[in-house]
């Protein structure tokens, strides 16, 4: 697959965070809290600093939206969606299921992703119109079309404790109509399952652009369905997501979720 430079380019920052991030894995960390059961670390910060010299030393002009520095310039036409470690409560548990998440908007569109997943060494990318690679090999999403055969993903926001309702009627709904469910503690890894085949669908709520941006492109271009619960296709900046490899099982998962905000 030739990529075009910002794939490249995408590629190239990805991995640059994952090799700082393997230099602060399993070592001692200084960790603080954004909230409660929300940490972020120096590995975080360096990873994202390291990515972004990259983008800017190719694209000085283009914007940055990412987790950890506040700048938000999602109004310029090319600007770059980025999560430098998602997976954060894994990497300060020494859990190798965490990645670098990029992603690249143009005007409305996410037109380039990227997932770096470096313990497992795992690499997913996609570009708008030429398909889904993992580690360079096209992927497709899994063609199950009955739920009860289904294996789904999902992950808790970290407002968890103070808002619970809907998401435990969810998680217990889903729960009871499928074969089984998973918690792997990143959103981009979840997507990034999805596309492969690994899982049916994933869902989850209280997620953030830089979570879900290079997923939601990389499960679209392994042919799959991208939505909020609702079945809205302009989702990226919106509470909820789900993810399905395809229309039924993505109907009958609407179906099941609870949509209200409760
Ligand atoms: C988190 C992970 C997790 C999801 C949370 C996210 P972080 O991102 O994606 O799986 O459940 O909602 O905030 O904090 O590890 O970058
Ligand atoms: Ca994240
Ligand atoms: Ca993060």
């Amino acid at each position: 697959m030739k990529f075009s430079k910002y794939t490249k380019t995408a590629l190239a920052a990805a991995e640059a965070g994952a090799e700082v991030l393997l230099r602060y894995y399993n070592k001692n960390l200084n960790i603080e809290y954004k909230g409660e059961i929300d940490p972020v670390s120096q590995a975080d910060k360096n990873a994202q600093k390291a990515i972004i010299n990259i983008i800017k030393s190719v694209f000085p002009e283009h914007g940055i939206l990412a987790e950890e520095d506040g700048v938000n310039e999602i109004r310029k036409d090319f600007c770059w969606i980025l999560d430098p470690l998602d997976g954060t409560v894994n990497f300060v548990h020494g859990v190798p299921v965490f990645c670098v998440s990029i992603a690249l908007k143009y005007k409305k569109e996410i037109i380039s992703g990227v997932i770096y997943s470096p313990v497992i060494k795992e690499i997913f990318a996609a570009e708008k119109g030429k398909g889904a690679y993992l580690n360079g090999k096209k992927i497709k999403v899994s063609r199950i079309k009955d739920l009860i055969r289904s294996l789904a993903v999902t992950g808790f926001p970290y407002y968890v404790r103070k808002k619970s309702k809907r998401v435990i009627e969810n998680f217990t709904n889903i729960m009871m109509n499928t074969q089984g469910m998973r918690r792997l503690g990143s959103a981009a890894l979840d997507l990034a399952y999805v596309a492969c085949g690994r899982f049916e669908f994933f869902w989850e709520e209280g997620l953030k652009p830089w979570d879900i941006a290079a997923g939601a492109l990389i499960v679209k271009e392994a042919g799959g369905i991208v939505s909020d619960y609702e079945g809205s296709k302009d989702f990226i900046f919106k509470d909820t997501m789900l993810a399905s490899n395809n229309k039924i099982i993505h109907g009958k998962v609407i179906r099941i979720l609870d949509h209200k905000n409760n």
